[in-house]
């Protein structure tokens, strides 16, 4: 059963690492998360669901150049797009991060590919990447959007909504997306199942 307030040193803890701008996004996510696990009937603990919500975003406020060196120093796997673009660290970084302090792999991994996505995430990972695009609190999805996106029967469904308004977006501003993202969509398209 799920319970709130045993999140209340983690949550404590991150608020300290973050903006309170940042630190409501993080909450919004973990929510988010929790509601997409019982809205699906998801065989996920929701506790890691919340947990991994409220830690996605640990490092997303460090500068370029503290990502760049901490992903030099611990010699990420970086995917190509992450080095062109140093605030895309902030995925494996936390990740990375996480793991020191012993967080389990699942939630590692979901982590590291929640900006990009990831055909290798996981089913905590699609859950993170989705709850990411889509918690209340962030403004570019219209409510029509989101509720559309919901509608969907799956969660593959619903990602695969979201990485074509990802598309039509990175479209109109005359960029690519990141393989790591297109591998994914292909992944789901040819039937895959995260
Ligand atoms: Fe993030
Ligand atoms: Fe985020």
């Amino acid at each position: 059963m799920f319970s709130k307030t045993s999140f209340t040193v983690l949550e404590r803890d991150v608020r300290s690492l973050m903006s309170e701008r940042r630190f409501l996004h993080s909450l919004g996510t973990a929510q988010t998360c929790v509601s997409l696990c019982e809205r699906y009937h998801e065989n996920v603990e929701v506790d890691d669901c919340y947990r991994c919500g409220l830690l996605h975003d640990i490092a997303r406020e460090w500068p370029d150049a503290k990502l760049q060196e901490y992903a030099r120093e611990h010699q990420l796997s970086l995917e190509s797009e992450e080095k062109l673009i140093p605030m895309l660290l902030h995925g494996p970084v936390a990740a990375d991060m996480l793991a020191y302090k012993g967080y389990d792999s699942a939630l590692c991994t979901a982590v590291r590919y929640h900006t990009l996505g990831s055909p290798y995430m996981g089913r905590l990972g699609l859950i993170l990447f989705i709850a990411d695009f889509i918690e209340p609190g962030r403004t570019h999805l219209s409510g029509g959007q989101r509720e559309s996106l919901l509608e969907k029967r799956s969660l593959e469904e619903v990602c695969c909504g979201l990485l074509s308004l990802q598309d039509s977006y990175f479209e109109s501003k005359g960029k690519r997306p990141a393989f790591s993202s297109l591998s994914l969509r292909k992944f789901i398209e040819e039937g895959g199942r995260l």
